[in-house]
C-alpha cells in the first residue's frame, strides 16, 4: 500500500516535471534578493579591495585572487540588501562649492568624493547541474554608472550607460551545482546629467534561461499593429538566433490574444534552418478583426505570443504586449491619437522620489502615474534619459503617452549602441508616441556636425521602428540650422518667442514643446524666503529662460498648430537647486514636491487639462500675527464665475478667465475663507479655515493591502489634525514610525527642498518631519508572511496606525 501511494506520488511528479519542461521554454527570474554591498575607492586600491593593484584582473582570464571579484573573498562584513539600491541617496548632504555638486543635490559623490564613488555588490547563487545545455543570462536595467562585471572571477564585460538595460550571455562561466559568485563594480565619479542621479544597482536585475535556439533579448519579437477601419493588421517581427554547436531546424509562429490570454487570431507557420552562430529576421501579419484601440481612457493592451518549436516541441517562447493605436503628427493642426485631435498635455520628470533616490519600487511607479493622471496630465516625457521598463509598463497600462529620450546626442559608437538599444527595448511599448535624440547640446546642435549626428540618429530610428518619429529638444528659438534641418518634428524648449516666426518660415514642420514653463514655487509656502531659499507657490516665478505655467499654456491654446508641450516638471526632483543655492538641496521646478504632493500650480493645470470640478484656494488661512494685513488669494478653477467671502462677507464676484486664474488682495483676520462657484448652472464650493494646533496625527495609506512578495511597496501619506479634525497645513512637527512585521521602511521625505533630514534613516529609527503639513514614509514587503502594522508617533500628539493586510 506504502509502496503503491509513493509511485503515484513519483507518477504525479514525474509528469508534472515533463509538463514544466514542457511549457517552461524561457524563465525570467528577479535577481533582486541576496546581495552584499560595500563601498570602495576611486583613488586608493588599498581602499578599493586591491582593485588595479597587480593582480593580473585584465592580464589573465579569470584571475581575480586577492580582489572583492574571487569566489572565495570574505564578505561577511558587507551589508545586505536587496535591489533596486541607491547608495548615494543615504549619504549626509554636504555643502562645497562645486557646480556638479550642487547640480547634484549636495550629495557627496563624484570625483571630489574618492570614498563615496565606487560601489560594489556580491551575489552568490546556484544552477542545478540538470540545466546545463541552457542558455543563461544576466540582466541589468540600470547601474549607475560605467559598471564592470564578473561572474566567478571571470570578468564578463562592462557597461558605460547609467541609465540603459544590458544583458551578458554568462553560460560559459557558469559552475553548475556549485556555488556562483556574481560581483558588480559600479563607478559614480563621473557624472553623466546635470541633476540627481544616484549610484548602483538602482533598478531590477534579472537571470533569464533559454534554449540554444533562441528570440534574441533585445528586440527578439516587435509587433506592432497598422489600423484597417475596424481591424487591424498586426505585424510580427522576430529576431532568433542559433548559439548551439550544430545548425537547427524548426518553425516559427506567432499568435495574438486579448488580454486574459484568449486566443484570437494565428500566423502561419514559418520554416527555420538556421546554421551556427547565425541569426534570421522573420516577419508575419495577422489580422485582427474588431480591434480594441489603446487609449489614455481605456488603455487595452493585446499580446503577441511567437512560439518556436522542434520536433513537436515548444522549445522558446515569449510574449510581446502592445496596444493597437493611430499618431498623426500634422503641421498645421497638431497632434492627434486615433484620429481625435489633442494636445499634449505633458510634464517632463527625473526619475527619483522621495525618501529612495532613484531606486523605485515598481509600484511607486504607478503612483506618479496615476498622480499624473489625476492632474490632467496625458504624456511623460523620461528626461533626459532612458526609463526603467516598469515606468513604461505603467503608463502602457494606465494610458499614458510617453516621448521617450536617449541620454544624449552622439552618432558614436557608445551612444549609437546606446539609443539602438532604448529602440529595440521599448518599442513594443503601446505608450511610446514619440522618440527624443537627445537635449538642448548647445554645443553642436546649431552646427553642421549637429546636423549630421542627428540625421545618423534619425535613420537608425526609421530602421528600427518605422512606425514611430523622433524630435530633438532644442533651446534655439527661431533658428533653423543644424539639426532642426533634419528633425522631423521640431522640438521648442522654451523660447516660445520665436515660435511664431518659426513656424511661419517652416510651415510644414511640426512643432512641439519639448520642455517649457520651469515655474518655481514651494509647497505651502507663500513668500519669499532668501534665507531657507524658499519661492512663493504661486504662479509667479521663473529663471530668465523660462515662463509661467498660464503664459506658455495660453500660447498653446492660442495655436491650433502647435502640438501642446511637456513642462518642467511634474515632480521636484534632487539637484537643479533654482533660483538660490544651499541649504536648497532640491529643485523647485515640480508641479508636485518630491513626494508628489500637489503644489498651488497643480491646480491650475488641474483646471484647465481636465474636466473634473476645480475649485482650489490658496494659500491656507493660517497667518497668526499677520492679522489685519494683506495677503494675495488665489483661485484657481474652471468654473464660470467664483465668489469668495471672508466669514460670510462677500469680497466679490469675478468671471473665471479662459485659462487663467483670479487673484484677491484680503486682509487677514482668522476664520472661513470660502469660494462660491457656478459651473454651468452648477453651484461648486470650497473653503480654507484658520485650524487650532495639531492634536494628532493621522496615516493615509495608499493601499491597505501588500504582497508578500519582496517587492510590492506602500506609500503613506502622513497628516496632522487640530482637535476639530482638520488637517493643520502649517504644521511641522517631528513624526517618528515603527514598523513591525513582515516589511520594511525604505525611505522618508516630505517634499521640503531645503531639508537635510535623512531619507533613509540608517539607524532604524525612522523618523520625519512635517513640511507644510505633510510626509511621506514608503513601506516596502518582505517574503515572508504576517500581519504589518506602522504606527506615527509623536511628543504631544495621538498617535495612529495602520495595518496592511
Ligand atoms: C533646461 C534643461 C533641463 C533643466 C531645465 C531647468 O534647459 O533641459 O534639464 O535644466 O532647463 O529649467
Amino acid at each position: 500500500m506504502k509502496i503503491f501511494k509513493i509511485a503515484i506520488i513519483l507518477c504525479l511528479l514525474g509528469s508534472s516535471t515533463l509538463f514544466a519542461q514542457a511549457i517552461k521554454t524561457r524563465t525570467h527570474t528577479n535577481f533582486d534578493e541576496g546581495w552584499k554591498f560595500a563601498l570602495g575607492h576611486a583613488t586608493d586600491y588599498t581602499r578599493d579591495f586591491n582593485y588595479g593593484n597587480g593582480n593580473n584582473l585584465f592580464a589573465k582570464s579569470g584571475e581575480s585572487a586577492g580582489t572583492a571579484i574571487a569566489i572565495d573573498f570574505n564578505d561577511k562584513q558587507w551589508t545586505n540588501i536587496r535591489l533596486p539600491h541607491d547608495w548615494v541617496v543615504g549619504l549626509p548632504f554636504r555643502y562645497v562649492k562645486n557646480d556638479d555638486i550642487d547640480s547634484h543635490g549636495y550629495k557627496p559623490v563624484g570625483m571630489l568624493f574618492p570614498e563615496n564613488s565606487i560601489g560594489w555588490y556580491r551575489k552568490s547563487f546556484e544552477i542545478a547541474s540538470v540545466d546545463s545545455g541552457k542558455r543563461f543570462e544576466i540582466q541589468f536595467d540600470g547601474i549607475y554608472r560605467d559598471s564592470k562585471i564578473w561572474l566567478n572571477g571571470y570578468y564578463i564585460g562592462g557597461h558605460f550607460s547609467g541609465y540603459n538595460s544590458v544583458t551578458f550571455d554568462i553560460t560559459d562561466f557558469i559552475r553548475f551545482g556549485k556555488k556562483n559568485v556574481l560581483v558588480v563594480r559600479a563607478d559614480a565619479t563621473e557624472f553623466e546629467g546635470w541633476f540627481y542621479e544616484g549610484g548602483g544597482i538602482y533598478r531590477h536585475a534579472w537571470l533569464n534561461t533559454y534554449d540554444n535556439l533562441h528570440f534574441k533579448s533585445n528586440g527578439g519579437a516587435f509587433a506592432h499593429a497598422a489600423v484597417e477601419d475596424k481591424d487591424a493588421r498586426v505585424t510580427i517581427e522576430t529576431n532568433i538566433e542559433n548559439r548551439g554547436i550544430k545548425g537547427a531546424t524548426a518553425t516559427v509562429y506567432n499568435y495574438i490574444t486579448d488580454r486574459n490570454g484568449k486566443v484570437l487570431a494565428k500566423g502561419k507557420e514559418m520554416p527555420l534552418d538556421l546554421a551556427v552562430r547565425k541569426d534570421v529576421k522573420l516577419s508575419d501579419d495577422i489580422l485582427l478583426r474588431n480591434a480594441h484601440s489603446w487609449d489614455l481612457n481605456d488603455p487595452y493592451l493585446y499580446k503577441a505570443v511567437s512560439v518556436i518549436k522542434q520536433n513537436g516541441r515548444t522549445i522558446d517562447s515569449v510574449q510581446t504586449r502592445f496596444g493597437v493605436r493611430t499618431f498623426t503628427f500634422d503641421s498645421k493642426t497638431g497632434f492627434a491619437l486615433n484620429g481625435r485631435k489633442m494636445k499634449i498635455q505633458g510634464v517632463s520628470c527625473h526619475q527619483d522620489h522621495a525618501g529612495v533616490g532613484s531606486a523605485l519600487p515598481d509600484e511607486l511607479q504607478y503612483y506618479r502615474i496615476k498622480l499624473l493622471k489625476e492632474m490632467g496630465v496625458n504624456a511623460y516625457r523620461a528626461t533626459h534619459n532612458p526609463p526603467t521598463p516598469e515606468l513604461l509598463d505603467a503608463c502602457d497600462s494606465l494610458g499614458m503617452l510617453v516621448m521617450d529620450e536617449t541620454r544624449l546626442l552622439n552618432s558614436g559608437k557608445e551612444y549609437e549602441d546606446q539609443f539602438r538599444d532604448l529602440i529595440l527595448r521599448d518599442r513594443n511599448d503601446a505608450s511610446v508616441f514619440l522618440w527624443s535624440i537627445g537635449n538642448e547640446e548647445y554645443v553642436m546642435q546649431h552646427t553642421d556636425i549637429g546636423k549630421r549626428i542627428a540625421q545618423n540618429q534619425v535613420l537608425l530610428q526609421q530602421e528600427l521602428d518605422p512606425t514611430r518619429i523622433s524630435t530633438y529638444a532644442a533651446n534655439m528659438g527661431n533658428y533653423f540650422k543644424g539639426v532642426n534641418e533634419v528633425i522631423p518634428v521640431r522640438g521648442f524648449n522654451y523660447n516660445l518667442g520665436g515660435l511664431d516666426g518659426y513656424h511661419a518660415a517652416h510651415p510644414d514642420q511640426p512643432i512641439i514643446g519639448t520642455e517649457v514653463a520651469s515655474t518655481v514655487t514651494t509647497r505651502s509656502i507663500f513668500t519669499k524666503d532668501t534665507v531657507r531659499a524658499y519661492v512663493p507657490d504661486y504662479d509667479l516665478t521663473f529663471p530668465s529662460w523660462a515662463s509661467t505655467a498660464e503664459t506658455w499654456w495660453k500660447i498653446t491654446q492660442d495655436r491650433p498648430w502647435f502640438i501642446g508641450g511637456f513642462a518642467w516638471t511634474g515632480f521636484d526632483y534632487r539637484g537643479e537647486p533654482t533660483p538660490y543655492r544651499w541649504p536648497n538641496v532640491n529643485s523647485h521646478f515640480g508641479i508636485m514636491d518630491m513626494c508628489g504632493f500637489p503644489k498651488t500650480v497643480y491646480y491650475y493645470y488641474q483646471a484647465w487639462w481636465t474636466d473634473k470640478d476645480v475649485l482650489h484656494i490658496a494659500p491656507h488661512w493660517n497667518w497668526k500675527g499677520k492679522e489685519g494685513q494683506p495677503i494675495e488669494v488665489w483661485v484657481n478653477s474652471n468654473a464660470d464665475d467664483v465668489e469668495l467671502k471672508l466669514n460670510g462677507k462677500s469680497l466679490g464676484k469675478k468671471d473665471m478667465p479662459r485659462n487663467g486664474h483670479l487673484v484677491w488682495t484680503v486682509n487677514y483676520q482668522p476664520g472661513v475663507l470660502s469660494a462660491i462657484a457656478h459651473k454651468k448652472g452648477r453651484v461648486i464650493k470650497a473653503k480654507v479655515e484658520t485650524t487650532l494646533s495639531p492634536v494628532s496625527i493621522k496615516l493615509i495609506p495608499s493601499k491597505i493591502k501588500l504582497m508578500h512578495d519582496g517587492q510590492d511597496a506602500v506609500i503613506v501619506n502622513v497628516i496632522a489634525l487640530d482637535a476639530k479634525g482638520r488637517e493643520v497645513p502649517d504644521a511641522a512637527n517631528m513624526i517618528q514610525f515603527d514598523l513591525q512585521g513582515s516589511a520594511e521602511i525604505i525611505g522618508v521625505g516630505n517634499g521640503d527642498p531645503s531639508s537635510h533630514e535623512a531619507d533613509k534613516c540608517s539607524d532604524g529609527q525612522w523618523q520625519r518631519s512635517l513640511f507644510g503639513g505633510k510626509a511621506q514614509v514608503i513601506i516596502r514587503s518582505l517574503k515572508s508572511n504576517g500581519k504589518i502594522t506602522l504606527k506615527g508617533f509623536s511628543s504631544g500628539l495621538k498617535a495612529d496606525e495602520v495595518t496592511f493586510q
